[in-house]
């Protein structure tokens, strides 16, 4: 907290100096950014260590710099196992309640693990560094629940701010090209959201996934090489195959076939001409 004026004002002073550090918007979709959105995900804005950046320090009150990509979300030993069906995860999953989208023509279910995985930065209510493994032996917290003085392990007692505690600074009108955090935090009302936790209903008005890797996920495969590739829409399994925030988005980035950037806002296609939508849906 005893930060927080400094760091504003140090901020201030730098304004016209951060603006030039941004690539312009080079059509491609994604809004400005230092990222330059190729190659990997420690080159987008999911690289949480920001290393890409050159103003990193002003965050550093804020969260823990890990000094690693990866470790935001996956870690080699020790993932939390209670987010079954999510790759090695290391985050504290959120024990929000959610708003789900109103019943249509199925039950909607609650979030799946591979939205919970999202979900435990973009519902808004748990800290960015919020990990059970940190970087370097004995940095470990088995119980899986935040824990502000195993997180202060790292740095100091420090603030451990969520993506809304983030629009301290990072909010639209600050005058710096930086993004508003507020915008990507979709809460845990998730009425007005695309639904998740629903399988394509077996009717003429939505079209049949073609691949399946079994007991994980059904696909469409577009290429029929019947593998799941990260450009294809899938379905996981959680007690039966469900849409999920990874069905259309892949939090690594994925190429542009034509472009030289990854697809805009972590699509697994571009969604011109809604082709992401008719992946789905018939009309
Ligand atoms: C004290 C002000 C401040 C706070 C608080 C702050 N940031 Fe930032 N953030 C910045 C500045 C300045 C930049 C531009 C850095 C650069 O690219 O050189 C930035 C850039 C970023 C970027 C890269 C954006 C891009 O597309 O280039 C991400 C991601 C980010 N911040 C995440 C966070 C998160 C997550 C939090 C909260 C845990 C946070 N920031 C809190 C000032 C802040
Ligand atoms: C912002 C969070 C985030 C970061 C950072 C991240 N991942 Fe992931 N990763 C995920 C999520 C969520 C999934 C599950 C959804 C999916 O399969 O795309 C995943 C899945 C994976 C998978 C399994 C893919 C598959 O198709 O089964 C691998 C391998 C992986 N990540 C490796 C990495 C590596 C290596 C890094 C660092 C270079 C990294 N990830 C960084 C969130 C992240
Ligand atoms: C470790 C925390 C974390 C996890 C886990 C995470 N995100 Fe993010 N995500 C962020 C932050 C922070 C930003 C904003 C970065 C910025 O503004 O520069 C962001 C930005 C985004 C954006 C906006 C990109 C744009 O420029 O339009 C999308 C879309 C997104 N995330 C989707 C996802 C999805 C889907 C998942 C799960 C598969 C996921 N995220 C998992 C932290 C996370
Ligand atoms: C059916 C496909 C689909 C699902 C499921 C989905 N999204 Fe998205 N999401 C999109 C599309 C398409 C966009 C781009 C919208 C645009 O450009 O205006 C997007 C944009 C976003 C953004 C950027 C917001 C912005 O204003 O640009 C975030 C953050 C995000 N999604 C997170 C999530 C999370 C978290 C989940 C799961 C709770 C999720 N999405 C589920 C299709 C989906
Ligand atoms: C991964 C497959 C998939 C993708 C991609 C997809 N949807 Fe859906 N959508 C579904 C499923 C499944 C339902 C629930 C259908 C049901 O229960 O009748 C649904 C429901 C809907 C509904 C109906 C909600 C209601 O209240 O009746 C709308 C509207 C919709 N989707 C729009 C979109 C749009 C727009 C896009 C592209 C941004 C999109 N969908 C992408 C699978 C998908």
């Amino acid at each position: 907290m005893k930060y927080t004026g400094i760091f504003l004002l140090l901020v201030g002073l730098s304004l016209p100096v951060v603006s030039h550090a941004f690539n312009p918007d080079q059509g491609d979709g994604w809004g400005p950014t230092a990222a330059s959105n190729v190659g990997g995900v420690r080159n987008t804005r999911h690289n949480l260590s920001l290393d890409f950046a050159t103003w990193r320090a002003f965050m550093n009150p804020y969260f823990n710099n890990y000094g690693e990509v990866c470790v935001y979300c996956h870690t080699p030993h020790a993932a939390n196992t209670s987010v079954q069906g999510a790759p090695l995860w290391n985050r504290t999953a959120s024990t929000a309640t959610y708003t789900l989208y109103e019943q249509v023509n199925q039950p909607v279910a609650g979030p799946g693990p591979n939205s919970v995985t999202c979900l435990s930065c973009h519902d808004g209510t748990i800290a960015i560094d919020a990990i059970i493994n940190m970087p370097g032996p004995g940095k470990y917290d088995p119980t899986h629940q935040l824990d502000e003085a195993f997180l202060d392990s790292w740095s100091g007692d420090i603030q451990h701010q969520t993506m809304l505690g983030c629009t301290q600074c990072h909010f639209t009108g600050n005058g710096w090209s930086i993004p508003d955090l507020g915008f990507y935090t979709v809460g845990p009302d998730l009425s007005n959201d695309h639904p998740i936790g629903v399988t394509l209903p077996n009717t003429s008005d939505f079209r049949i996934l073609t691949g399946e890797v079994t007991g994980e996920m059904r696909f469409f495969d577009k290429d029929g090489d019947n593998k799941a590739d990260p450009d294809e829409i899938r379905l996981y399994e959680s007690g039966g195959y469900k849409v999920e925030c990874a069905s259309c988005h892949d939090p690594h980035g994925v190429m542009n076939p034509n472009g030289s950037t990854f697809i805009a806002s972590f699509l697994r296609m571009s969604n011109e001409n809604s082709e992401l939508c008719f992946t789905c849906h018939v009309n």
